[in-house]
């Protein structure tokens, strides 16, 4: 079954709002006046959502959220809910980056309550999963990644294939230059949908998307996005130049 490619970018903790504002205007610029049939995304740090938002107006480009509360509105200090993403603009919301997990200790049960928030609230989630180095070469990636994906599974029911997404980002790949080959990205992507037939039927599993992760670039992502169980990218150094960015869409519009 052909699913719909999803290029996504994470720009992490850079372009505040005029950065971001010129940046999202710049590649609708690239892509005025031609259409492009997968999705493409732009996740900036939350105060510039609205600048993104209105650079992208008129265009195809979509807004996200790179993190969100698993809490409604109140006394949560610092934090943004998901009425407030929605109220923005936003479509998408990243939960468990390896960076949350790594530098903010975010663990696997409040990874699942995020994404459970984010899909009662009608948004669509980007659960990211993902070994390190060490685990890996320990032989355990898949049953890291098996851990992560389960616990959050086990908070979504039914045909969520419209409002769920996984990235599969080997930490080791992340901002490293390091890449998966194409045949450790497919096989993991491979054991991935395994496991969401597993909670959901072959029939939802083979409706969701499985973006890979990690130095994903203009020079590599052809051979990445052309593995069977690779449904787009998760793009984060290379999405912050338009020119990059449109480049791997291009590469993913011509697959
Ligand atoms: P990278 O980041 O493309 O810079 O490796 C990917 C990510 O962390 O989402």
């Amino acid at each position: 079954m052909k699913r719909t490619f999803l290029i996504a970018g994470n720009w992490k903790m850079n372009a505040g709002p005029t950065e971001a504002s010129a940046l999202s205007k710049e590649i609708a610029s690239l892509w005025k006046d031609k259409s492009f049939s997968s999705e493409a995304l732009i996740c900036p740090p939350f105060v510039s959502i609205s600048s993104v938002v209105s650079g992208f107006e008129g265009s195809d480009f979509k807004t996200g959220a790179q993190n969100v509360s698993n809490e409604d509105n109140g006394a949560f200090t610092g934090e943004i809910s998901t009425e407030m993403l929605k109220d923005s603009g936003c479509e998408y919301v990243i939960v468990g980056h390896s960076e949350r997990r790594e530098y903010y200790n975010e663990d696997d049960e409040l990874v699942a309550l995020k994404a459970k928030k984010v899909v009662d609230s009608g948004l669509k989630v980007i659960i990211c999963v993902g070994e390190i180095l060490s685990d890996r070469k320990a032989g355990r990636a898949e049953k890291v990644v098996k851990d992560q994906l389960n616990t959050a599974l086990n908070q979504l029911d039914g045909d969520l294939s419209d409002q769920v997404v996984i990235a599969y980002e080997p930490v080791w790949a992340i901002g490293t230059g390091e890449t998966a080959t194409p045949d450790q990205a497919q096989e993991m992507h491979k054991f991935i949908r395994s496991l969401l037939s597993n909670h959901f039927g072959t029939e939802v599993a083979e409706k969701i998307r499985i973006l890979y992760g990690g130095s994903m670039k203009p020079d590599n992502a052809e051979e990445l996005l052309s593995q069977k169980d690779v449904d787009g990218g998760l793009i984060g150094g290379a999405s912050l130049k338009a020119d990059s960015f449109s480049r791997i869409l291009a590469i993913a519009e011509s697959i």
